[in-house]
Protein backbone atom coordinates (compact mmCIF):
# COMPACT_ATOMS: atom_id res chain seq x y z
CA UNK A 1 0.00 0.00 0.00
CA UNK A 2 0.93 3.62 -0.50
CA UNK A 3 1.97 5.70 2.41
CA UNK A 4 -0.02 7.03 4.51
CA UNK A 5 -0.64 10.64 5.42
CA UNK A 6 -2.70 11.06 8.88
CA UNK A 7 -4.38 14.38 8.69
CA UNK A 8 -5.47 15.68 12.47
CA UNK A 9 -7.75 18.38 12.30
CA UNK A 10 -8.47 21.12 14.97
CA UNK A 11 -12.26 22.17 16.09
CA UNK A 12 -11.88 26.05 15.60
CA UNK A 13 -11.39 24.98 11.62
CA UNK A 14 -14.29 22.66 11.51
CA UNK A 15 -16.66 25.14 13.27
CA UNK A 16 -16.02 27.66 10.91
CA UNK A 17 -18.03 27.11 7.49
CA UNK A 18 -15.49 28.57 5.48
CA UNK A 19 -12.00 27.48 7.13
CA UNK A 20 -14.42 23.71 6.45
CA UNK A 21 -15.01 24.36 3.01
CA UNK A 22 -10.86 24.92 2.17
CA UNK A 23 -9.69 21.68 4.20
CA UNK A 24 -12.06 19.55 2.18
CA UNK A 25 -10.97 21.25 -0.68
CA UNK A 26 -7.32 19.99 0.68
CA UNK A 27 -8.03 16.86 1.09
CA UNK A 28 -9.66 16.41 -1.75
CA UNK A 29 -6.43 17.50 -4.01
CA UNK A 30 -3.99 15.78 -1.35
CA UNK A 31 -6.02 12.03 -1.37
CA UNK A 32 -5.42 12.22 -5.10
CA UNK A 33 -1.76 11.94 -4.34
CA UNK A 34 -1.91 9.39 -1.34
CA UNK A 35 -4.06 7.59 0.64
CA UNK A 36 -5.46 10.00 3.65
CA UNK A 37 -7.23 9.37 6.59
CA UNK A 38 -8.39 12.14 8.85
CA UNK A 39 -8.64 12.26 12.64
CA UNK A 40 -10.22 15.09 14.20
CA UNK A 41 -10.87 17.25 17.32
CA UNK A 42 -13.96 19.21 18.49
CA UNK A 43 -12.19 20.97 21.85
CA UNK A 44 -13.71 24.70 21.44
CA UNK A 45 -17.23 22.75 20.36
CA UNK A 46 -17.20 20.63 23.19
CA UNK A 47 -16.42 24.08 25.60
CA UNK A 48 -19.18 26.02 23.41
CA UNK A 49 -21.83 23.22 24.21
CA UNK A 50 -20.73 22.36 27.67
CA UNK A 51 -21.51 25.69 28.93
CA UNK A 52 -24.91 25.64 27.63
CA UNK A 53 -25.44 22.92 29.92
CA UNK A 54 -23.81 24.79 32.59
CA UNK A 55 -20.73 22.60 32.85
CA UNK A 56 -17.48 25.22 32.89
CA UNK A 57 -14.63 23.36 30.94
CA UNK A 58 -11.33 22.58 33.53
CA UNK A 59 -7.96 22.05 31.18
CA UNK A 60 -4.77 20.78 33.23
CA UNK A 61 -1.54 20.95 31.06
CA UNK A 62 -3.68 21.41 28.25
CA UNK A 63 -5.62 18.09 28.52
CA UNK A 64 -9.69 18.40 28.99
CA UNK A 65 -10.17 17.17 32.66
CA UNK A 66 -13.23 15.61 31.83
CA UNK A 67 -16.64 14.61 33.51
CA UNK A 68 -18.84 12.05 33.39
CA UNK A 69 -21.52 14.91 32.90
CA UNK A 70 -18.97 16.40 30.30
CA UNK A 71 -18.06 13.26 28.19
CA UNK A 72 -22.02 12.79 27.22
CA UNK A 73 -21.40 16.02 26.05
CA UNK A 74 -17.79 15.30 24.30
CA UNK A 75 -19.66 11.62 22.44
CA UNK A 76 -22.57 14.00 20.79
CA UNK A 77 -20.43 17.12 19.91
CA UNK A 78 -17.45 14.77 18.72
CA UNK A 79 -18.40 11.59 17.77
CA UNK A 80 -21.70 12.88 17.04
CA UNK A 81 -22.15 16.76 15.21
CA UNK A 82 -18.16 17.25 14.40
CA UNK A 83 -17.97 13.82 12.34
CA UNK A 84 -20.79 13.96 10.66
CA UNK A 85 -20.27 17.27 9.42
CA UNK A 86 -16.88 16.52 8.13
CA UNK A 87 -17.77 13.32 6.26
CA UNK A 88 -20.84 15.43 5.07
CA UNK A 89 -18.25 17.61 3.48
CA UNK A 90 -15.99 15.48 2.23
CA UNK A 91 -18.90 13.76 0.60
CA UNK A 92 -20.31 16.32 -1.57
CA UNK A 93 -17.00 16.17 -3.29
CA UNK A 94 -16.98 12.94 -4.33
CA UNK A 95 -14.86 11.36 -1.42
CA UNK A 96 -15.57 8.21 -0.15
CA UNK A 97 -15.33 9.20 3.69
CA UNK A 98 -16.43 6.84 6.39
CA UNK A 99 -17.18 8.31 10.09
CA UNK A 100 -16.06 6.37 12.90
CA UNK A 101 -14.80 6.83 16.47
CA UNK A 102 -12.22 4.94 18.34
CA UNK A 103 -14.50 2.75 19.44
CA UNK A 104 -15.12 1.12 15.97
CA UNK A 105 -13.20 -3.05 15.74
CA UNK A 106 -11.22 -1.96 18.90
CA UNK A 107 -9.33 1.33 17.34
CA UNK A 108 -8.66 3.16 20.45
CA UNK A 109 -9.05 1.34 23.79
CA UNK A 110 -8.35 3.46 26.71
CA UNK A 111 -8.57 3.85 30.63
CA UNK A 112 -9.40 6.80 32.87
CA UNK A 113 -6.61 9.09 33.69
CA UNK A 114 -7.43 9.44 37.48
CA UNK A 115 -10.40 7.97 39.35
CA UNK A 116 -13.95 9.86 38.15
CA UNK A 117 -12.64 11.35 35.37
CA UNK A 118 -13.61 10.35 32.01
CA UNK A 119 -10.23 11.48 30.46
CA UNK A 120 -8.48 8.62 28.76
CA UNK A 121 -5.41 7.48 28.19
CA UNK A 122 -4.18 5.07 25.26
CA UNK A 123 -3.55 1.46 25.91
CA UNK A 124 -4.11 0.01 23.05
CA UNK A 125 -4.49 0.67 19.58
CA UNK A 126 -5.46 -1.49 16.49
CA UNK A 127 -4.85 0.20 13.02
CA UNK A 128 -6.36 -2.94 11.09
CA UNK A 129 -9.78 -0.85 10.20
CA UNK A 130 -7.85 2.10 9.26
CA UNK A 131 -6.08 0.62 6.77
CA UNK A 132 -8.47 -2.21 5.34
CA UNK A 133 -10.71 0.91 4.46
CA UNK A 134 -7.94 2.83 3.09
CA UNK A 135 -7.49 -0.59 0.79
CA UNK A 136 -11.30 -0.28 0.00
CA UNK A 137 -10.78 2.91 -1.64
CA UNK A 138 -12.12 4.51 1.79
CA UNK A 139 -11.03 7.71 3.67
CA UNK A 140 -11.49 7.30 7.51
CA UNK A 141 -12.85 10.01 8.99
CA UNK A 142 -12.21 9.47 13.26
CA UNK A 143 -13.18 11.30 16.10
CA UNK A 144 -11.06 11.29 19.51
CA UNK A 145 -13.82 9.11 21.43
CA UNK A 146 -12.58 5.59 22.70
CA UNK A 147 -13.32 3.44 25.60
CA UNK A 148 -12.77 1.31 28.19
CA UNK A 149 -12.32 -2.53 28.72
CA UNK A 150 -15.72 -2.45 30.22
CA UNK A 151 -17.29 -0.61 27.34
CA UNK A 152 -17.35 2.95 28.77
CA UNK A 153 -16.73 5.85 27.13
CA UNK A 154 -13.33 7.86 27.35
CA UNK A 155 -12.56 11.38 26.17
CA UNK A 156 -8.89 11.16 24.61
CA UNK A 157 -7.00 14.43 23.38
CA UNK A 158 -7.80 14.30 19.79
CA UNK A 159 -3.78 14.53 19.57
CA UNK A 160 -2.68 12.04 21.31
CA UNK A 161 -5.54 9.78 18.82
CA UNK A 162 -4.14 10.78 15.96
CA UNK A 163 -0.61 9.96 17.14
CA UNK A 164 -1.43 6.54 18.43
CA UNK A 165 -3.67 5.60 15.44
CA UNK A 166 -0.49 7.05 13.37
CA UNK A 167 1.74 4.61 15.03
CA UNK A 168 -0.54 1.78 14.78
CA UNK A 169 -0.67 2.26 10.89
CA UNK A 170 2.76 3.09 10.67
CA UNK A 171 1.74 6.27 8.73
CA UNK A 172 4.55 7.97 6.89
CA UNK A 173 3.18 11.53 7.97
CA UNK A 174 1.11 12.83 10.26
CA UNK A 175 0.15 16.88 9.79
CA UNK A 176 -1.84 18.22 12.98
CA UNK A 177 -3.65 21.41 11.59
CA UNK A 178 -4.85 23.75 13.58
CA UNK A 179 -5.80 27.39 13.79
CA UNK A 180 -2.16 28.53 13.97
CA UNK A 181 0.39 28.74 10.56
CA UNK A 182 2.57 26.13 13.19
CA UNK A 183 4.55 26.29 16.67
CA UNK A 184 4.81 30.18 17.46
CA UNK A 185 7.81 31.45 19.12
CA UNK A 186 8.08 35.55 19.65
CA UNK A 187 5.83 35.58 17.06
CA UNK A 188 7.23 33.53 14.14
CA UNK A 189 6.69 30.27 13.04
CA UNK A 190 9.67 28.02 13.99
CA UNK A 191 10.48 25.74 11.09
CA UNK A 192 12.01 22.74 13.06
CA UNK A 193 12.05 21.88 16.82
CA UNK A 194 13.55 18.93 18.44
CA UNK A 195 12.43 17.75 21.79
CA UNK A 196 14.69 19.35 24.61
CA UNK A 197 14.20 22.94 23.28
CA UNK A 198 10.33 21.77 22.61
CA UNK A 199 10.57 20.74 26.55
CA UNK A 200 11.97 24.11 27.69
CA UNK A 201 9.40 26.18 25.68
CA UNK A 202 7.04 24.28 27.74
CA UNK A 203 8.42 25.35 30.87
CA UNK A 204 9.16 28.42 30.09
CA UNK A 205 5.44 29.25 28.88
CA UNK A 206 6.37 30.47 25.74
CA UNK A 207 4.75 26.38 24.19
CA UNK A 208 1.07 26.00 26.30
CA UNK A 209 -2.56 25.20 26.28
CA UNK A 210 -3.22 23.27 23.22
CA UNK A 211 0.13 23.47 21.92
CA UNK A 212 1.32 21.16 25.04
CA UNK A 213 -0.28 17.39 23.97
CA UNK A 214 0.66 18.49 20.28
CA UNK A 215 4.04 18.88 21.00
CA UNK A 216 4.56 15.85 23.26
CA UNK A 217 2.43 13.45 21.07
CA UNK A 218 4.68 14.62 18.76
CA UNK A 219 7.86 13.53 19.67
CA UNK A 220 6.71 10.40 20.99
CA UNK A 221 5.66 9.36 17.49
CA UNK A 222 8.36 10.18 16.09
CA UNK A 223 10.52 7.52 18.47
CA UNK A 224 7.71 5.28 17.69
CA UNK A 225 8.79 5.23 13.89
CA UNK A 226 6.04 7.61 12.54
CA UNK A 227 8.66 9.57 9.32
CA UNK A 228 7.39 12.72 9.81
CA UNK A 229 5.60 15.34 12.05
CA UNK A 230 4.06 18.31 10.78
CA UNK A 231 2.26 21.46 12.75
CA UNK A 232 0.59 23.89 11.11
CA UNK A 233 -2.85 25.70 9.68
CA UNK A 234 -4.84 25.74 6.56
CA UNK A 235 -6.61 28.78 5.70
CA UNK A 236 -6.23 28.84 2.14
CA UNK A 237 -5.96 27.17 -1.07
CA UNK A 238 -2.54 25.16 -0.88
CA UNK A 239 -1.84 25.57 2.28
CA UNK A 240 -1.74 21.60 2.88
CA UNK A 241 0.42 21.54 -0.06
CA UNK A 242 3.02 23.77 0.79
CA UNK A 243 2.91 22.01 4.74
CA UNK A 244 3.71 19.11 3.08
CA UNK A 245 6.58 20.83 1.67
CA UNK A 246 8.10 22.40 4.31
CA UNK A 247 6.15 25.45 5.39
CA UNK A 248 4.49 25.35 9.53
CA UNK A 249 6.51 23.76 12.04
CA UNK A 250 8.62 20.70 11.53
CA UNK A 251 9.05 18.59 14.50
CA UNK A 252 12.91 16.29 15.00
CA UNK A 253 14.59 14.24 17.03
CA UNK A 254 18.18 15.77 17.33
N1 LIG B 1 3.78 28.56 21.05
C1 LIG B 1 2.57 28.38 20.53
N2 LIG B 1 2.39 28.42 19.19
C2 LIG B 1 1.17 28.24 18.64
N3 LIG B 1 0.04 28.01 19.34
C3 LIG B 1 0.13 27.96 20.69
C4 LIG B 1 1.40 28.14 21.34
N4 LIG B 1 1.19 28.04 22.68
C5 LIG B 1 -0.13 27.83 22.85
N5 LIG B 1 -0.78 27.77 21.67
C6 LIG B 1 -2.22 27.55 21.53
O1 LIG B 1 -2.50 26.24 21.07
C7 LIG B 1 -3.76 26.31 20.37
C8 LIG B 1 -3.98 25.06 19.54
O2 LIG B 1 -4.36 23.97 20.37
P1 LIG B 1 -5.90 23.65 20.64
O3 LIG B 1 -5.97 22.42 21.48
O4 LIG B 1 -6.60 24.86 21.14
O5 LIG B 1 -6.50 23.35 19.19
P2 LIG B 1 -6.45 22.02 18.32
O6 LIG B 1 -5.67 20.96 19.03
O7 LIG B 1 -6.03 22.41 16.96
O8 LIG B 1 -7.98 21.59 18.26
P3 LIG B 1 -8.75 20.47 19.15
O9 LIG B 1 -8.23 20.64 20.55
O10 LIG B 1 -10.17 20.82 18.96
O11 LIG B 1 -8.39 19.15 18.56
C9 LIG B 1 -3.63 27.59 19.58
O12 LIG B 1 -4.89 28.12 19.25
C10 LIG B 1 -2.86 28.52 20.54
O13 LIG B 1 -3.75 29.33 21.26
MG1 LIG C 1 -6.19 20.39 21.05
Amino acid sequence: MAEICIIKIGGRPLADPESLKVLCGELEKISRQTPVAVIHGGGSEVSRISRIFGLEPVFVDGLRSTSEEEMAVVEMVLAGRMNTLLVRSLAVRGMRAVGLSGCDAGMLIAEAAAPRSRTGRIVSTDGTLITDLIQGGYMPVCSSVAMDSSGEALNINADEAALEIAAGVSAARLVYLSDVPGILLDKQVVPVLGPEEAEKKITSGEIAGGMIPKVRSSFRGLSRGIGEIIIGGCDKEGDLQSLLQGSGTHLRLH
